[in-house]
């Protein structure tokens, strides 16, 4: 895998916010935001949110920070969930910044925003009671920096809710199912805008956890179990962890609703660890 530095992933973003060239809405607008909400959660986890396997209870009514903010999916719920949480939102890019505020206030909500590269953040020790940070520091060059930089702003016993891409059975074995991906492409499998219809030609599995953001996607790494809890072990104990995220959407055909939950658990694309700082 190449050198890729911050700059490039804070360009890639500031231009391609998630979810952008995907929704027939305009991007900013409670449509676009309810749109994305939709996907996320009938797709990406088939159906079935279960908004306490994300945030602890420990949220509540604390300070948290939603690092890697994206669009504001998790700022939003968070605060859905736990409406007196002095909330904290963070990413790298301006971009995502403003979306998430427009989100926020579409719901009557607020925060702190602050724009942080999550290597290297600007907020105090033991600031935070719980970080949430999904889907975010697998973007960027020193991922095992992000892990050190959460556990230094909890708070001793803070909490900590992480995913990751996970280098599932089909990214393990791709190899073997090229043939199956060309065949996926050929019948109009793929994602649309941001240049990932060909998603499913990739012979190359790192090509694939770069393309599911994009075709100019800086960086976009997977790991296994071993790898993702050998990064947090000397931080953290581990309360949970869990896979999700199975993009159906990408599929030329519809799966039944039970096969795409039992692919989201046993077979996602993410692996989440739900941690304590030791
Ligand atoms: C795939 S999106 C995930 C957004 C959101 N967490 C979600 O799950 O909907 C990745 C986000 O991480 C941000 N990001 C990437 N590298 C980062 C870094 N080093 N520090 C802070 N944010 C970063 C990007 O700007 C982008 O908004």
């Amino acid at each position: 895998m190449k050198d890729v530095s911050i700059r490039e992933v804070e360009k890639f973003w500031d231009e391609n916010p998630l979810f952008s060239g995907e929704s027939n809405f305009d991007p900013g607008t409670l449509e676009f935001f309810n749109d994305h909400e939709r996907v996320y959660i009938e797709d990406v986890f088939a159906g079935h949110f279960n908004k306490e396997e994300y945030i602890p209870k420990q949220a509540a009514g604390n300070r948290v920070l939603d690092l890697g903010c994206g669009i504001g999916f998790w700022s939003a719920t968070i605060l859905e969930s736990y409406p007196a949480v002095d909330l904290y939102v963070a990413d790298l890019t301006r971009t995502a910044l403003d979306m998430t505020k427009k989100r926020l206030n579409i719901m009557g909500f607020d925060a702190s925003f602050s724009k942080q590269n999550a290597e290297s953040m600007s907020y105090d020790d033991a600031f935070f009671d719980h970080v949430n940070c999904q889907g975010v520091i697998h973007h960027t060059p020193n991922t095992q920096a992000c892990v050190a930089e959460i556990a230094r702003v909890l708070k001793s016993g803070g909490t900590a809710s992480i995913s990751v891409y996970y280098r599932n059975i089909f990214l393990r074995n791709w190899r073997f199912l090229t043939p199956i991906g060309k065949l996926l492409n050929r019948f109009g499998g793929g994602l649309k805008g941001r240049g990932r219809q060909n998603i499913f030609a990739q012979t190359d599995v790192d090509e694939i956890t770069k393309l599911y953001d994009g075709d100019k996607n800086p960086l976009g790494k997977s790991y296994n179990k071993e790898m993702i809890l050998e990064m947090v072990k000397p931080y953290f104990h581990v309360n949970d962890v869990f896979l999700n995220f199975f993009p159906a959407r990408s599929l030329p055909f519809k799966i039944p609703h039970s096969l795409h939950r039992f692919l989201s658990r046993k077979q996602g694309f993410m692996i989440h660890l739900s941690l304590k700082k030791s």
